[in-house]
């Protein structure tokens, strides 16, 4: 181990980012391939593949290979990890069996979860492997104290999940997560633009209007310009749609991030609720990054909300760092080929 530098995965269901123990983030990028079915190869991962969703010929599929926030197909994330690894190990000059490996996962993982994981990166010849709780690993990353005997409260709000839990002592006291999250959004964004303007548009348009919600958007007379196709003429139109239409999306949003939220509160011990009335819940995740979240949740649960500085990285910036503190987290393991 010793010797060996370290870099933190945080395998998500949009992006998967990558740190290294010294703090820098040696990789960012959305959780896609573009894949050549006829010629059963890999064209583009990442950035360059998101771009060509929904622009392709037939037999290139843009793959998402992550859904709430697991795997759902086992062989694209293995042809997306090794090509990751290559943009590493370009970047590093070191491969991953070269390194040791901290890999966070959802609270609650599965064995099925945790065993797919193993064998791609130990297939990819990695002899030093740890996963760690993402919220945990968020803890760290947003740098509460969380090896102290007290309430460390993150809300990570992704594309595929969300998850809260209590750090405290190095371990997760309790955690509640809900499997439908920004991506969940977008689709109900694109079905309403659907079912009431008759005008289709893909989810990365859907995902763009997202970013301009808020999430009281009662009062608004704001307008949002949708580029899509006319179901009745077949022709690109251009709409402009009120921000408010969208707020019985965002409302939806939202009650699930508070479903997730009070469970977590419900179950921590009461020792800790005063101290979580003090220092309140810190939000990591993209969906953190929807205006007025803030505000909106301190308005419900009445405790301080923060939001981590750098929030999409949080999880992997505290799982590189996770090696550190090794001796006083509760929530890493060692893994070992099967
Ligand atoms: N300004 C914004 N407003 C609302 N949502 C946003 C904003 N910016 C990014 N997002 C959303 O954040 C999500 C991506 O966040 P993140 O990278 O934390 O997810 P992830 O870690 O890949 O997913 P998960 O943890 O659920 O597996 C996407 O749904 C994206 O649309
Ligand atoms: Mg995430």
């Amino acid at each position: 181990m010793m010797g060996k530098p370290t870099i933190g995965i945080d395998i998500g269901t949009a992006n998967i980012s990558i740190y290294s123990d010294t703090e820098q983030m040696i990789f960012h990028e959305p959780t896609v391939l573009a894949y050549d079915t006829k010629k059963n190869k890999v064209l583009e991962i990442g950035h360059e593949a998101k771009d060509l969703a929904e622009k392709t010929p037939g037999s290139i599929a843009v793959i998402s290979p992550l859904q709430g926030g697991i795997i759902v197909d086992f062989d694209m994330t293995l042809r997306l990890i090794k090509k990751v690894e290559s943009r590493v190990s370009a970047t590093t000059g070191k491969r991953f069996k070269q390194m040791n490996l901290v890999v966070s996962l959802l609270p609650g993982a599965t064995n099925i979860e945790r065993q797919a994981i193993g064998d791609i990166l130990f297939s990819l010849g990695v002899r030093s492997l740890y996963f760690i709780e993402g919220s945990l690993a968020a803890t760290i990353g947003a740098g509460l104290p969380f090896e102290k005997p007290m309430a460390n409260v993150v809300v990570d709000i992704g594309a595929g999940k969300i998850t809260t839990s209590l750090v405290s002592y190095g371990g997760i006291v309790t955690s509640a997560t809900v499997r439908k999250a920004g991506n969940e959004l977008d689709r109900e964004i694109a079905q309403l633009v659907r079912n009431k303007y008759n005008v289709l548009i893909g989810l990365e348009s859907a995902e763009k209007v997202k970013w301009q919600l808020r999430c009281d958007m009662h009062n608004d007379s704001e307008m949002i310009e949708i580029e899509g196709r006319d179901l009745v003429t077949g022709f690109p139109i251009t709409i402009e749609v009120a921000s408010s239409e969208f707020q019985a999306g965002v409302d939806e949003f939202l009650n699930r991030v508070l479903s997730v939220v009070q469970t977590t509160l419900e179950n921590s011990p009461p020792e800790l609720s005063g101290n979580i009335r003090a220092s309140g819940l810190t939000l990591t995740g993209g969906g953190a990054l929807l205006t007025g979240l803030s505000e909106w949740l301190n308005s419900k649960v009445s405790v301080p909300i923060h939001v981590s500085k750098a929030p999409f990285e949080a999880v992997a910036l505290g799982t590189s760092m996770a090696m550190q503190h090794i001796d006083r987290l509760i929530n890493i393991e060692k893994v070992t080929p099967r």
